[in-house]
């Protein structure tokens, strides 16, 4: 049994891990969330209350923080702002956070000589070309695009900084486009479907023809579960499921799968600076950690999800007005 600190576990990524973790282990977990618009109790109801903790709290509140660190054995960091489009137009709560909290958080760490996974995103990596023979790998040099990414960039070095000059305990993972339940609607996939059962036709982007390695956010938490069990602290390991995917072609498959026409989809403004394309090679976590993906059938896992946001109306009706209009204001 082991304590896990789960930072941003109200948030989609954070609460599918801390189900996972409950579901599939015997340790403990404490979430430290701040509920910003991103997080959700609800994701967390129902847990049992003899291995689970919730405090509302930031990451960058550096006394909370120490408390929470000193009584854990292993911190597992989600928390981040994690939305480019948002990151656009106001990057500021980027910096706080993602630069910041996870300072926050290293320190702590450091100063409880804790065991420390930080979770970071293949897009700190920038974007590659349609037709590029090559995928990420954990050699590719740093290129973020966004105020997004280039904050998680920063935050993967200031780890990496803390694992050679202070000897921090620590692994990162970085994984590619996440799908599943308690994503928030602002995402591309739970917009669409919650679009559609709202009658509104689907918003893509420009063309619709940038690419996304879709992975299960089942197959991203089993993969952080093996990267603490048997990791090499120092190292980086890239977490993807080989679920290449255009934009186009899964806003036709969430059509088909919701009984429309495959060509119901309006194209939008498209989003500045845009990566074109994601690839993961996980080739290292597989190889050295034995890893493998469960949920490798994207067109069944679609549909699971499209019954998930079907079934959870009340979980996802609250946010979807306002995100409309945000999206409205900007054309998309
Ligand atoms: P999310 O926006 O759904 O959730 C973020 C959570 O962090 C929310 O619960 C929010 O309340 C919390 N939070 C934000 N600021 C906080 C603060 N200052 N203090 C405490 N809590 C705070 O994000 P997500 O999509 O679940 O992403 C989680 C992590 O996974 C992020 O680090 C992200 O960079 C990374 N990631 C996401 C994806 C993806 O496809 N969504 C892919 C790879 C990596
Ligand atoms: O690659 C990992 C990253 O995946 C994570 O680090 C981020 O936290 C996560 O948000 C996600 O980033 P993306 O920008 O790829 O995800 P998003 O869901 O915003 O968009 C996916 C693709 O769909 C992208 O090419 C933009 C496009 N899109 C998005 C929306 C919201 C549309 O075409 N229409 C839309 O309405």
């Amino acid at each position: 049994m082991q304590r896990l600190l789960v930072t941003g576990g109200a948030g989609f990524i954070g609460s599918n891990f801390v189900h996972y973790v409950l579901e599939n282990t015997d340790d403990h977990v404490t979430v430290l969330d701040k509920l910003t618009y991103a997080g959700n109790r609800e994701s967390l109801r129902g847990l049992p209350e003899d291995r689970f903790t919730f405090v509302e709290g930031d990451i960058t509140d550096a006394a909370l923080v120490d408390g929470l660190v000193a009584e854990t054995d292993v911190v597992v960091h989600y928390a981040a702002e994690s939305h480019n489009d948002n990151s656009l137009h106001d990057p500021r709560p980027f910096l706080d956070t993602n630069i910041i909290g996870t300072y926050t958080l290293i320190e702590a760490a450091r100063k409880h000589s804790k065991r420390f996974h930080h979770i970071s995103t293949d897009e700190v990596y920038g974007d590659l070309e349609l037709d590029d023979p090559e995928r990420f790998t954990e050699q590719t040099p740093y290129n973020p695009s966004s105020p997004y990414s280039s904050t998680k960039a920063g935050s993967d070095l200031l780890v990496r900084a803390w694992v050679r000059s202070f000897g921090l305990q620590a692994t990162i993972s970085n994984c590619s486009n996440n799908y599943g339940p308690y994503q928030h609607v602002e995402k591309f996939i739970p917009r669409q479907i919650t679009n559609v059962i709202d009658g509104v036709r689907p918003k893509l982007y420009g063309k619709g023809e940038n690419v996304r390695d879709w992975i299960h956010a089942n197959d991203h938490s089993s993969a952080v579960l093996a990267i603490i069990a048997k990791g090499t602290i120092g190292e980086t390991y890239l977490i993807g499921a080989d679920g290449e995917k255009n934009n186009k072609d899964v806003v036709e498959l969430i059509l088909k799968h919701m009984g429309q026409s495959p060509d119901a989809y309006d194209h939008v403004v498209d989003r500045p600076g845009h990566d074109l394309r994601y690839a993961i090679d996980s080739t290292k976590l597989r190889d050295e950690l034995g890893w493998e993906p469960k949920f490798s059938n994207f067109d069944a896992g679609i549909e699971d999800t499209i019954d998930w946001y079907r079934n959870n109306e009340q979980w996802w009706r609250p946010q979807k007005a306002a995100t409309e209009a945000k999206y409205k204001e900007q054309g998309q």
